[in-house]
């Protein structure tokens, strides 16, 4: 596989979110709270696979925080290393297993360092990644979080320490994430947790368990903090956030909640995004992922209601063939997919629209192959998530199909995905020459420090010339040329 197919496959992320690709297997670090005694002891993180992973490792840092741990960037100084593990597809797995062992040396320098292994790796493997890998002292899985200071001592004490127990709810809802090597303009929140999906490929609803919403009250207090903190930009996460749905009424759980009226007090997501929305006005409010099976139009009508709800959608398509829709267990066909992306042109007209893709999952001929690449066509994706299909040891389809499209087609597939995406998104890049955008600053340009990036409300990455701006404001943006990644542009003066 080429090296950029590679990138693009560890690139993924839950939020895509262009300049944030450098951050897998980033190491994270904050400043201390003040009012907590330290311990004197220090911990490192790093975070692996979706946005919801790195929040939760925003989450991990509050409870070690609070409990006297110390964070470091150097995990060489630290007492704790912590790495919060995907297991989406087996080349994310690998890459952990291979970090695992640059962390054996540290461990035979500093007597008493202790290695846990946090996320959904974790909980997959559970006991087993203690036998499979000597160096790991705890396995905590993602809803035990709140267990890991008891973890710690127990792993002190010279005992391997587990929890992968999976909570119905559990939502980490009054913790305050500590916000890790942040821009100080970007956050995400957590609306949700797990997923009551059951798509045929996926691992996530055995490694992070039922689909539970998070109290409304505590995302609407976390956008508030963050905006007074100077936070311009938060993403509401969750696997599937068009099934948010909260009650304070404990008596509405299950089919109940689901049947219940708004007026009963039930917050549904297109409810609970107007009250993000109304936290600020030049607060921005993205959100990430729409499952098109429910994607609803009332939620497309409160995009088109607020101008400071972002107009961008991440909606995965998977395949474009209906047969293996079916298969995939995604409970939408092809017409059903369409329909949703005419409802999104009718009734938000300037969203941009993204997606993810599988190639050569089970039986997948070349002509239904070919139906993803006329969806493509059909939709024109201004950004994609594109994968080789990788069986995942538990799910529905390792257990009744075949993985029986050979590596080196799913490859070319693969990159036929790839080449088309590219087209359609410098296509989509050029239409945007000559428009002018309204940007959210969010720091200086890797490339050329003389400049400045941002993203207009599609979602795209624009750089300008940086004169007297500075990151955190709006600003107006001329669209002068592009790549297919970027837009180029200068300031608008008005
Ligand atoms: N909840 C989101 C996606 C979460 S996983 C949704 O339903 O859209 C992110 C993406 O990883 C998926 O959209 C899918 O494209 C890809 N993916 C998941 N399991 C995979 C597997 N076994 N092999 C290859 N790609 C996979
Ligand atoms: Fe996985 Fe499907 Fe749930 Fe997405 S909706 S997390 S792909 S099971
Ligand atoms: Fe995310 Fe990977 Fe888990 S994509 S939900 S960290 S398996």
């Amino acid at each position: 596989m080429s090296e950029e197919l590679y990138n693009n496959e560890v690139a993924f992320e839950l939020q895509p979110k262009v300049i944030d690709e450098s951050r897998q297997g980033e190491a994270l670090a904050s400043a201390h709270p003040k009012n907590v005694k330290s311990n004197g002891k220090k911990f490192y993180i790093e975070s692996y696979g979706c946005q919801m992973n790195f929040a939760d490792s925003e989450v991990v840092a509050s409870i070690l925080n609070s409990a006297g741990f110390h964070a470091t960037t150097e995990f060489i100084d630290a007492d704790l290393i912590l790495i919060n593990t995907c297991a989406i597809r087996e080349n994310a797995e690998q890459r952990i297993r291979h970090r695992l062992q640059h962390f054996r040396g540290v461990k035979k320098r500093k007597k008493g360092a202790l290695i846990g292994v946090l996320g959904c790796m974790a909980e997959r493997l559970k006991e087993q990644f203690l036998e499979q890998e000597k160096i790991v002292d705890i396995v905590a899985g993602p809803d035990a979080y709140r267990a890991l200071p008891g973890l710690i001592e127990e792993a002190g004490s010279g005992q391997k320490a587990v929890n992968v127990l999976l909570s119905r709810e559990e939502t980490y809802a009054e913790i305050s994430p500590v916000r890790l090597n942040s821009n100080g303009i970007t956050a995400f929140i957590s609306i949700m947790r797990g997923c009551d999906n059951m798509c045929a490929f996926c691992v996530v609803p055995f490694t992070r368990g039922r689909e539970r919403s998070r109290d409304w009250k505590s995302i609407v207090a976390e956008a508030k903090d963050l905006y007074e903190q100077g936070y311009r930009e938060v993403t509401l996460l969750g696997q599937n956030v068009d099934s948010y749905r909260y009650s304070d009424d404990p008596t509405l759980i299950g089919k109940k909640l689901l049947e219940a009226k708004y007026h009963e007090g039930v917050v549904n997501f297109a409810g609970l995004m107007e009250k993000v929305a109304l936290v600020a006005p030049d607060l921005r409010v993205r959100f990430s992922t729409s499952h098109p099976k429910d994607m609803t139009d009332d939620v497309l009508h409160m995009m088109a209601r607020y101008p400071n709800i972002c107009k961008y959608v991440h909606l995965p398509v998977q395949s474009g063939n209906s047969r293996i829709l079916e298969m995939m267990n995604r409970t939408y066909d092809r017409q059903w997919y369409i329909q949703r992306i005419e409802a999104i042109k009718r009734i938000v007209p300037d969203a941009a629209i993204s997606t993810d893709i599988i190639s050569g999952f089970c039986s997948e001929t070349e002509e239904e192959h070919q139906d993803t690449l006329s969806m493509m066509e059909y939709v024109k994706y201004s950004m994609a998530y594109m994968f080789v299909y990788s069986e995942r040891p538990g799910t529905v389809a390792a257990k009744k199909y075949k993985d029986d499209v050979p590596e080196e087609v799913k490859k070319r597939r693969l990159q036929e995905i790839v080449d088309i995406h590219r087209i359609h998104a410098l296509e989509l890049n050029k239409e945007d020459v000559g428009k002018i955008f309204e940007v959210l600053i969010e720091g200086v340009s890797a490339r050329n420090n003389m400049e400045l990036y941002g993203r207009n409300t599609q979602n795209k990455v624009i750089v300008f010339p940086k004169g007297d701006l500075k990151p955190g404001t709006y600003v107006n943006v001329l669209v002068t040329s592009c790549t297919s990644g970027t837009l180029i542009g200068t300031v608008v003066k008005d």
